[in-house]
């Protein structure tokens, strides 16, 4: 007989299924507690709810775990790709040599982008933000690709997402060049993944560039680590919004809109601007001492993290990328790297920071990493956003093909004046 947990309502004694999943903790599936008692459960912001089923990604926020498709993230970051990881996130298995050469020569094929989507940029003022211009222009593929926007057709499902797995960095890249008055550079397709971003990032059509070793590997890396994350907040969004059926584009383009935000993938950029606002190592305690005053709203950015109660094992990774991109780079006092490792060190051993279980997430350091390579700040949530796709389209795909699936729709406790009548205008005083 499967587990049960009995919940007592009123005189009620209520059995609810517990389901196990392969690690992890288990679930009470509460699917059936509305319609046997009248009831629904409140978890705001789902501190207590899992979501769905998934074989994706596992996290062990306690003991500081991250397993992509059951691999440690730290042996794909070591010795993988970051085409490989999108591989692996589409199929579930890593790829044979074969499968890597056909994948990869599928996604270079797919990584110019519609010309039209050229005048399309023309429309934003120079000064956008670049997420802003990544909202409007993941969204707006939609609009160029209606030949993929067929969610019931898998053939459809898969184009779409080897398009947006390929024209992200394209994008990423075109919203760059626009913003610093730069001609675009359209992709080279001999070129790997990431060296090919590079390029089309940092080229001019005037000179010969040649992609830095270091750095392709580097970001390839950062690409490795945010890949995918679960059911964070931008991942949700993507599901919610697949649920109604909506085409893959305009849910990868809701999820990049929630991304943004500082508390999720803006914290890169929010990171770094503290860093930078914090100057000098002698102020680091002022600003830890503002991070734990109640009455003070300042946050640390770049610490704590809803799922890890542990170090952020991405952290790590990204703390030694950090360090070897900034020798390797011969950039030995980096002013910013000193305020990062002065904070760290002081939070660490910080009664509130131990207690609050808060530790460096990613975000800490891929932000100095990215400004060595010379990406602006506004560009840190770009690049996660680049990565995150193949997690959010893996995640979207998933959901479409899971039979049970239904249109996502949470209900409330109405908190609102209870039903009154309608006064006309004229009658109000
Ligand atoms: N600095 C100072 N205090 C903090 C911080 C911080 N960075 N983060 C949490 N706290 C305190 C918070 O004030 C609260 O204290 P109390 O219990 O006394 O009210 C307690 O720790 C719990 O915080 P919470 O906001 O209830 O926790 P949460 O799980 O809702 O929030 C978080 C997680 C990541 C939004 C939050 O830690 C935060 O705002 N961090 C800074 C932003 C950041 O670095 N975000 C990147 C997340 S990792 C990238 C990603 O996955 O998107």
């Amino acid at each position: 007989m499967s587990a049960t947990s009995t919940i007592s309502v009123g005189d009620n004694q209520v059995d609810l299924p517990i389901k196990t999943g392969t690690i992890g903790p288990d679930v009470i599936d509460i699917g059936k507690l509305h319609a046997k008692t009248g009831m629904f459960t409140f978890d705001p912001g789902f501190t207590s709810t899992a979501s769905c089923e998934s074989k994706i990604t596992y996290i062990d926020g306690d003991a500081g775990v991250l397993l992509y498709r059951g691999y440690p993230i730290e042996q794909i970051a070591e010795q993988g790709d970051f085409l490989e990881t999108c591989y692996l996130m589409l199929f579930g298995e890593l790829p044979t040599p074969a499968q890597k050469a056909d994948f990869d020569y599928r996604v270079t094929r797919h990584t110019m982008v519609h010309d039209q989507m050229n005048r399309f940029f023309q429309g934003f003022r120079r000064d956008a933000h670049p997420m802003a211009i990544m909202v409007a222009c993941v969204g707006a593929l939609s609009a160029f690709y209606h030949d993929s926007t067929d969610i019931s057709d898998d053939k459809q499902r898969m184009i779409a997402s080897l398009r947006m797995i390929a024209k992200m960095p394209t994008l990423a890249a075109m919203a760059y060049k626009y913003s610093i008055g730069q001609p675009f550079v359209y992709p080279k397709n001999d070129l790997d993944y990431t060296s090919n971003f590079l390029r089309m990032c940092f080229a001019v059509p005037c000179e010969e560039f040649v992609v830095n070793p270091i750095y392709a590997r580097a970001l390839d890396r950062i690409f490795i680590l945010h890949a995918d994350h679960e059911q964070n907040a931008s991942t949700s969004t993507v599901r919610l919004a697949g649920s109604s059926g909506a085409n893959p584009f305009a849910c990868i383009a809701a999820g990049i809109a929630c991304l943004w935000g500082p508390a999720h993938g803006g914290a890169n950029e929010a990171a770094l601007k503290m860093l930078e606002e914090i100057g000098t190592p002698d102020n680091v305690a002022k600003y830890v001492a503002k991070a734990k005053d109640k009455n003070d709203p300042f946050r640390l950015m770049g610490f704590g993290h809803r799922v890890y109660k542990n170090y952020d094992p991405r952290a790590r990774i990204m703390q030694k990328t950090t360090h070897e991109v900034l020798s390797q780079l011969g950039i030995k006092d980096d002013p910013l790297l000193e305020v990062a490792v002065q904070l760290e060190q002081i939070a660490l051993k910080d009664e509130y920071f131990i207690e609050k279980k808060l530790y460096p997430n990613i975000d800490f350091y891929s932000g100095i990493t990215l400004k060595a390579m010379g990406f602006p700040t506004s560009m840190f949530t770009v690049l996660f956003a680049l990565a995150r796709t193949t997690g959010w389209i893996a995640q979207w795909a998933e959901m479409i093909e899971d039979p049970s699936q239904k249109i996502g729709r949470p209900r409330q406790l109405y908190i609102g004046p209870d039903k009154r009548e309608y006064v006309p205008i004229g009658q109000r005083g």
